[in-house]
């Protein structure tokens, strides 16, 4: 509880400040823009998303380029400010791509990932230009096909394989179990000579994601590792070098009490080893290795802010009702994958530091108990009419949570950029 809290204090030293005991995003002031765009609202710093590539992309410098997957947050303007860095994207939806493409990424950046692709989105991404399409299965390579000859064309594709037990790692496993994602490793010699034997299908590449929330270096570079040289047994086969490996997203941002964030410069120090392991590889010497994380470009970038609409003291513990819950959060109520529910960092807008703080539920004004944005945050006394922060928000919260789910209206998402703020596209 006092570690949660401690969570939120760290962020906000890091990453925002107080002007007056006020929250500040991007040098704004959190209450103003309550008062102008109401409550409650997705507020992302675009500065901070810039700073979380930049630093990865210079860690990973001369081995890897950083892509962006945009299932963390898709919104164009979001995409926009990585695309302008010089990220491609890694998307999983035709209404993706078109995202992509309206931020200016261009078609030839774009990947396709993801299991049960559409024939409308394929058909989309065939017709519209594609990079590279990751096949997970063997419907999928056929319909691909299908696609690509009746344009008369030859697609790029890449096996996304769903790893041995050795690759395991990160906090959501998705390697050396059954899968839906991707073709098991133990099968990827037939997959391989498979795809070979299309003629509207060259395969370019291998794709290895193996799991999502990895806080550990370690753990990251020995998958990467892995990736590294399984695709080196793809291009043996196939016997030509492959064009990409990509090697998934994964990273994590500490969201709980005890998480320690990632340490970039052990994964700076782990870099020349990777890089040898290309060098001494022809099918892999002149690759373009890709990284396509999402929850590490943005997570920390944004807060979800609600307004108190009453208070309540029930049986000796402080209720805090506020106009945002889980319809529009569903990971911060533990909702979303969580096996221990525990609380994200969450703060009052208004703490001048020296008010007594206690432990407060934070609900939503749903009618379900489900509808919790804390369970037990230290905060200064809350009174109807103030404002919470739940920060670590801006990955999988808004696209990720069931807007539908009782007819409340949406937020406002609001970025703020060099000083100004700019309502963004829902
Ligand atoms: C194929 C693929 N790539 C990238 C990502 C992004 O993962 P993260 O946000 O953990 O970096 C995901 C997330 O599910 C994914 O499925």
């Amino acid at each position: 509880m006092a570690d949660a809290e401690s969570l939120a204090q760290r962020l906000i030293a890091a990453d925002f400040s107080r002007r007056g005991g006020v929250l500040q995003v991007g040098g704004l002031d959190l209450a103003t823009l309550a008062e102008t765009y109401g409550t409650p609202f997705f507020v992302y710093d675009a500065a901070l998303m810039r700073r979380a590539y930049r630093a990865l992309s210079e860690a990973v410098a001369g081995f890897a380029e950083v892509d962006y997957s945009v299932k963390a947050n898709p919104r164009p303007d979001i995409i926009r400010i990585f695309a302008d860095e010089g990220a491609g994207a890694e998307i999983a939806s035709g209404a993706e791509y078109a995202a992509a493409l309206a931020a200016g990424v261009a078609p030839e950046r774009i990947l396709f990932a993801g299991p049960g692709k559409s024939d409308a989105d394929i058909e989309r991404v065939v017709s519209g230009g594609i990079g590279e399409i990751h096949l997970e299965n063997v419907e999928e390579m056929a319909r691909v096909t299908a696609a690509a000859a009746r344009h008369g064309r030859r697609i790029s594709v890449a096996i996304r394989v769903n790893p041995g037990p050795d690759a395991q790692g990160g906090a959501m496993r998705m390697g050396g179990k059954p899968s839906p994602f991707g073709f098991d490793e133990e099968e990827l010699d037939a997959v391989v000579d498979r795809i070979e034997a299309e003629s509207h299908l060259c395969l370019v590449g291998l794709h290895l994601f193996a799991g999502t929330q990895g806080l550990s270096a370690s753990t990251l570079l020995a998958q990467w590792a892995y990736g590294l040289r399984l695709a080196a047994r793809v291009a043996a086969r196939i016997d030509r070098p492959l064009d990409t490996v990509d090697l998934g997203g994964g990273l994590g941002i500490p969201y709980f009490a005890g998480d320690t964030a990632l340490d970039l410069d052990a994964i700076r120090a782990g870099i020349p080893s990777l890089k040898t392991m290309i060098a001494v590889e022809p099918g892999l010497a002149t690759a373009r290795i890709v990284l396509e994380p999402g929850r590490y470009l943005t997570g920390p970038a944004g807060l979800y802010v609600a307004r108190v609409r009453a208070v309540k003291h029930s049986r000796g513990q402080h209720f805090a009702i506020t106009d945002g819950g889980m319809h529009h959060h569903l990971a911060a109520s533990g909702n979303l994958g969580q096996i221990v529910k525990r609380d994200y960092p969450v703060a009052a807008v208004l703490d001048e530091g020296d008010a007594v703080h206690r432990p407060w539920s934070v609900v939503g004004p749903l009618c379900t108990p489900l509808d919790i944005l804390a369970r037990a945050a230290l905060l200064p006394d809350l009174a109807a009419g103030d404002l919470i922060a739940v920060l670590q928000s801006g990955a999988y919260a808004l696209t990720a949570s069931p807007t539908g789910f009782l007819s409340h209206p949406l937020p406002a998402e609001i970025l703020v950029d060099e000083g100004r703020a700019t309502l963004i596209e829902r």
